[in-house]
């Protein structure tokens, strides 16, 4: 049975590999280039945007779990960050990110985080769970469609020549 347990500060380098392996994923096939960019960007993004700190995520009502494998090596993540609602005015709980490393996919561990997410919303009270998902991702799209998620909004981009 794989154990949970909060971010330690020695989890930097896993869950820095698994988290850009997820956004290089919703990328759809980039660029070398574009990828190299990403990989040397995203540390200062999450410092400076995510308020990340050695501790984890420092925004309040942040939550970072991590997820072991019976060997206690790194096996996935759920980042959850609390917001609240501009047109309601209601607490939301957004899934910042969740993943399981590719080894470990296909075990029911990702339906786990994310049972784990509704949870902690059920704990602290708030009536949505939130996500973004990118519209490729038919494995996450379903795993969240089973849980009981519904699309709610819908982001569209044009490229220019
Ligand atoms: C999405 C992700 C977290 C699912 O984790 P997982 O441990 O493989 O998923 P589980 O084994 O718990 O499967 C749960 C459900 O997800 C769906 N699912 C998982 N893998 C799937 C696949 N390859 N194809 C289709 N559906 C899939 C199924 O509905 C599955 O339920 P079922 O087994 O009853 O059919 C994992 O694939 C992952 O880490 N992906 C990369 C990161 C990512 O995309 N995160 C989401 C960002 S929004």
């Amino acid at each position: 049975m794989p154990q949970i347990r909060p971010y330690r500060p020695g989890d930097w380098t896993s869950f820095l590999a698994l988290d850009i392996e997820t956004g290089l994923a919703a990328l759809h096939a980039p660029a070398a280039v574009d990828m190299e960019r990403y990989r040397k960007a995203w540390p200062n993004v999450l410092r400076e945007k995510f308020s990340w700190t050695d501790s984890g995520p420092g925004a309040p009502g942040s939550t970072f779990l991590v997820l072991e494998d019976d060997g206690g090596t790194y096996a996935g993540h759920l980042w959850l960050t609390e917001d609240t609602d501009v047109f309601t005015g209601e607490p939301k709980l957004w899934v910042t990110t969740v993943a399981v490393v590719p080894a470990c996919r296909g075990r029911g561990w990702g339906r786990l985080l994310m049972t784990l997410a509704l949870a902690e919303a059920r704990k602290r009270g708030i009536p949505t769970v939130a996500l973004n998902v990118d519209a490729q991702n038919a494995s996450a799209e379903k795993l969240y469609a089973a849980l009981g998620f519904a699309v709610t909004r819908k982001r569209m981009e044009h490229r220019l020549p």
